[in-house]
């Protein structure tokens, strides 16, 4: 009998906080990601930040990391800054599961999400649109010249349910 081996799914992964063993797949996924992308140095501060939180999505099985989302947390709000999943396992819904496990978070404590995309990254954008986050702003020039960035938010109502929250931008 010829028995057939069963590729692990990227919908079975758990959302696990990062740790150091993990950086090499995080860089690689971050260098396909952006044009500018952050360094080593950069996800080891992360790290020890008291206030910042690195998650991954890490396949079942085998443990390859498909993606990651990194927050702050400060002044009743969780800031993403930085989102991205590896170019092989995009539209598997691993974004929106990294994004889910920060909004739950924030939803839990009564916080708001806060993130800046830049206004012509059309599916980070669609991904956050998808989930409930509203624009709340604009700065211009912040990714450099002419890459302008939008700032997007999204709250939680008394119940628990998420909410857009057309707030002041920060
Ligand atoms: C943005 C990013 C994280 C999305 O991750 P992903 O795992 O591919 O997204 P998901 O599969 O969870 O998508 C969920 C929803 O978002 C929207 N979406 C995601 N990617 C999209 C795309 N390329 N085009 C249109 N809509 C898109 C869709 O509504 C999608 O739902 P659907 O597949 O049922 O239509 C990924 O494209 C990425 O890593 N980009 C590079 C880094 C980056 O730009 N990060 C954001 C910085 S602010």
């Amino acid at each position: 009998m010829t028995s057939i081996a069963v590729e692990p799914r990227w919908e079975e992964s758990e959302i696990v906080p990062l740790q150091s063993d993990d950086l090499e797949q995080v860089l690689v996924i971050e260098g396909e990601s952006y044009v500018r992308p952050w360094s080593r140095a950069s996800f080891e501060r992360e790290l020890v930040l008291p206030f910042s939180r690195v998650l991954i999505a890490r396949r079942s099985g085998d443990g390859v990391v498909l993606g990651y989302i990194c927050r702050w947390r400060h002044a009743g709000v969780l800031e993403v800054l930085n989102l991205a999943v590896g170019l092989a396992f995009r539209r598997a819904r691993i974004g929106r599961r990294l994004l889910g496990a920060v909004v739950d978070e924030a939803c839990a404590d009564g916080l708001t999400v806060r993130l800046e995309v830049q206004e012509d990254n059309a599916a980070a954008i669609a991904l956050y649109q998808a989930v409930g986050f509203v624009a709340v702003g604009r700065r211009p020039h912040f990714y450099g010249r002419n890459r302008h960035a939008i700032l997007l938010s999204l709250g939680c109502d008394v119940r628990g349910r998420w909410t857009a929250t057309p707030a002041a931008a920060p």
